[in-house]
């Protein structure tokens, strides 16, 4: 039912310099694969072909990837190497691409609001491809949140319990518990000084947004850091109707810093990567 998913990637990466210098850290590989390439597949999954990019200048590359390299197919087609094209030739046979530039960082929310082009008047989901998600046991994280979407049609962010010394790197929530990990949000506040977040619960890089969001973003004045924040634009969307919280099923590994990105490349290499040869 939603077919579009907003990927913002414009984002510098600092925490990756200097070698995100000249290469987005979207395009960084866990194992074989770029960040992005895991992100885009995971939406694919949940039945949004169409993949809507907000890139950046230096970011290039991202679009490369996802159209044909004619002189590699050219090169390779009919030999032993081919099988290493698999996985991406099947996200290009299945997705749609656009982009559209932000010019200027202005933050999460103005990313978002600067893929209003791309997205139009319909639900849709959004993937920080640094936060990398993994499910072996079932759907994938946006695949469920696309079905509890299909149930509540309102906008739902991915949550996961932290540690309360972790807190104040994310947006965190206060909510009631409708069901067994099902959250009504009450509150949401960006980044919340030590020891003054309202709980434990986080919000990580998968929403699934109602289009009203964009008005409500343009109407929000920067927030944290002087940028326009997704959370504050969420809590007004809490307080006029309702926002969801989904505590996933799944892993979820930090890929936007180092310690996080180690961690999912031992992850991937011993649990998920399959030489295709
Ligand atoms: P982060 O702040 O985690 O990404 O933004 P960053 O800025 O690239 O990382 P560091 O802190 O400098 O290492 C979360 C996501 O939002 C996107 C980023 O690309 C990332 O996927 N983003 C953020 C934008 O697209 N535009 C912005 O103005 C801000």
């Amino acid at each position: 039912m939603i077919k579009k998913c907003l990927f913002p990637v414009a984002g510098y990466g600092t925490r990756f310099l200097p070698a995100t210098k000249s290469m987005p850290k979207e395009m960084l590989p866990v194992v074989n694969k770029p960040l992005v390439q895991y992100g885009v597949e995971e939406a694919i999954e949940a039945g949004m072909n169409t993949i809507s990019f907000v890139t950046g200048r230096g970011k290039r590359s991202i679009a490369d990837h996802f159209d044909i390299s004619y002189e590699l197919e050219h090169q390779i087609a009919g030999t032993s190497k081919e099988v290493y094209l698999g996985s991406i030739r099947n996200v290009l046979e299945q997705g749609v691409f656009t982009m559209v530039r932000q010019r200027e960082m202005k933050g999460l929310g103005h990313a978002i609001l600067t893929g209003e082009p791309l997205i139009g008047s319909e639900p849709f989901g959004v993937v920080l491809s640094d936060d990398l998600c993994l499910n072996e046991d079932g759907p994938g994280v946006l695949a469920q949140m696309a079905e509890l979407y299909s149930q509540f049609r309102c906008s739902i962010v991915a949550i996961q319990e932290v540690p309360m010394e972790e807190a104040h790197k994310y947006g965190v929530i206060k909510a009631e518990e409708l069901k067994d990990g099902l959250y009504r949000v009450d509150d949401m506040v960006e980044k919340p000084p030590q020891g003054e977040a309202p709980s434990n619960l986080a919000i990580i890089g998968r929403y699934i947004l109602t289009p009203d969001i964009f008005d409500i973003i343009r109407a929000t004045p920067p927030g944290k850091n002087g940028e326009v924040q997704i959370t504050d634009a969420l809590l007004t969307q809490a307080k006029k109707g309702c926002v969801m919280a989904y505590k996933f099923k799944g892993r979820r590994f930090d890929c936007g810093s180092v310690t996080g990105f180690v961690e999912a490349t031992n992850y991937v290499f011993e649990n998920v990567y399959a030489d295709p040869a």
